[in-house]
């Protein structure tokens, strides 16, 4: 089976969340099951500047969406990727902007999805698609100019990692698309008068997936739709739940390149040294207590706002707090000054550092998310694996992965991590009260670490939900 992936993002190459991951690892794992994936991606200058010279051009245009353009095959990173060299609309700075948006995505991301209706048309050399596969709104106008096009039928999925973006912009650019004028309608890319490119690709895709079950069931909300609910509740019988996985080799606390110490379940005694690096690198102080970390967006769907509303009595009940993350400016301003507040006790750095990420995972007790919504989450699911206990808000994804330690879990030895809801900043202090009671037993948390390190976060069971939904499709058609 061949199937075209369609992402804005993909690990190692290009990436500012967990869709990166996603696009990386998920192809990997399917290739274990017989399906061959190829990803068109944007390139972007680290796209391009990865690439080989004399990489096989596959398909040129004297004009995409306003200058000459070209398909470039290339294997990156063992990544098998289709990369959309269009130096007009991708050899800029950021992925999405340079500080805010850029004004013309519509057109860039529209650009992405008419290379990939074509590669799904045409095919390209040795790949003709048997599926397609587009993740989130920078991708799903491929679906749309699949189904107002000429393409013969080719099945489609759409993933939807996050409703919160999509990619909403004045009708105003409905001529630009090139799209025949029926397709100005609701059943096709019209949104509230705009054009809405999610909504494009929630309309033509033949299923839609998004990233947990959990998700999968609160988006059919109000609460969680984000607008769109009426229209997923219509395609509830198309909409799956599919939780991610992790890439389990590049996320391996046993052979991690990032830690000073190596470690595995039977010798968590070693984290010690990673303990010891996180303390010094967020200048706090080297005691036993609790030290917990935050690796995140700083955004409203995140919840960091609430979790700058409980810091004070966090540093008060005893526990150490580091925090690498970027974002709001507000959110971020109000942390910096919290730290100044409690030298020692609470560290922060702001950016973005994918090194320090692991090493957090690998030094820290525990990592707090108390994320609003969270269609997956990816970092409960790192925590998971070296150890650092999960402490996440009951939603989403995070809901399905993480098990409570409720006085059952505890007794029975199964519980990987804390849950806590209703989402507001008495419940977040709640359960970290909680969580500085459970370290104080040492038996109990090394229970827990050892359980989370057991579970099951590779690809292998999602990877094979996807293979089965591809099949399905393909043979219905
Ligand atoms: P989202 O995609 O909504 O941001 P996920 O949990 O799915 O949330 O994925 C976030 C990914 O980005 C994880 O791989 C996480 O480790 C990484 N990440 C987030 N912020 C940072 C940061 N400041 N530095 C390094 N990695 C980060
Ligand atoms: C989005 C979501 C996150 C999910 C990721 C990968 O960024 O916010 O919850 O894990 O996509 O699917």
């Amino acid at each position: 089976m061949q199937v075209l992936a369609v992402a804005s993002e993909i690990f190692p190459l290009v990436k500012t969340g967990g869709l990166a991951d996603v696009a990386g690892a998920l192809p990997g794992a399917l290739a274990a099951r017989g399906v061959t994936v190829r990803t068109l991606v944007p390139g972007y200058p680290a796209v391009m500047r990865a690439l080989a010279p004399g990489s096989a051009q596959v398909r040129h245009y004297d004009e995409l969406f306003g200058g000459t353009a070209s398909i470039v095959a290339a294997e990156i990173a063992g990544l098998n990727l289709l990369i959309l060299d269009a130096p007009h609309l991708f050899d800029r700075p950021g992925i999405y902007g340079d500080g805010g948006d850029y004004d013309d995505n519509w057109r860039r991301f529209a650009a992405l999805g008419k290379a990939g209706a074509d590669i799904a048309e045409h095919g390209v050399p040795h790949f003709l698609p048997d599926l397609v596969h587009a993740h989130d709104w920078q991708a799903a106008m491929t679906l749309a100019y699949m189904r107002y096009g000429n393409a013969h039928a080719v099945p489609s999925v759409i993933t939807v990692h996050n409703l919160a973006f999509q990619g909403q912009f004045s009708g105003s650019i409905f001529p630009g698309l090139g799209l025949p004028d029926a397709a100005m309608s609701i059943q096709g890319v019209e949104y509230y008068g705009d054009v809405g490119f999610l909504k494009a690709g929630l309309q033509a895709a033949s299923a839609i997936t998004t990233v947990s079950p959990t998700y999968a069931r609160e988006i059919r909300t109000r609460e969680f739709g984000m607008g769109l609910d009426g229209l997923l509740e219509g395609r509830a019988a198309d909409l799956h739940g599919i939780v991610n996985g992790i890439d389990t080799a590049v996320w391996n606390p046993e052979t991690d390149v990032h830690l000073p110490s190596n470690y595995g379940p039977r010798s968590l005694v070693k984290r010690r040294m990673n303990r010891a690096a996180v303390e010094a690198r967020f200048g706090l102080d080297n005691d036993a207590s609790p030290l917990f970390c935050v690796v995140s967006r700083m955004t409203w769907q995140k919840g960091i706002d609430l979790l700058v509303e409980v810091l004070d009595p966090i540093v008060s009940a005893g526990a150490r707090l580091a925090i690498l993350g970027s974002g709001d400016h507000a959110m971020e301003g109000a942390l910096l000054s919290a730290a100044a507040r409690h030298r020692g006790r609470f560290g922060i750095v702001i950016g973005y550092d994918e090194p320090l990420s692991h090493l957090m995972q690998a030094g820290c007790d525990a990592i707090l998310i108390p994320s609003r919504f969270e269609p997956c989450g990816l970092t409960q699911l790192y925590g998971l694996r070296y150890g650092c206990v999960p402490i996440v808000s009951r939603t989403g994804g995070l809901a399905d992965t993480v098990i409570d330690a409720n006085e059952a879990a505890v007794s029975a030895g199964v519980a990987t991590g804390l849950q806590f809801s209703p989402i507001d900043a008495s419940s977040l202090l709640r359960s970290v009260e909680r969580a500085i009671f459970l370290h104080r037993d040492a038996g109990v948390w090394t229970s827990m670490q050892k359980q989370g390190m057991k579970a099951d976060v590779s690809w292998d069971r999602s990877a094979g939900r996807y293979a089965s939904l591809y099949e399905t499709l393909i043979s219905e058609e």
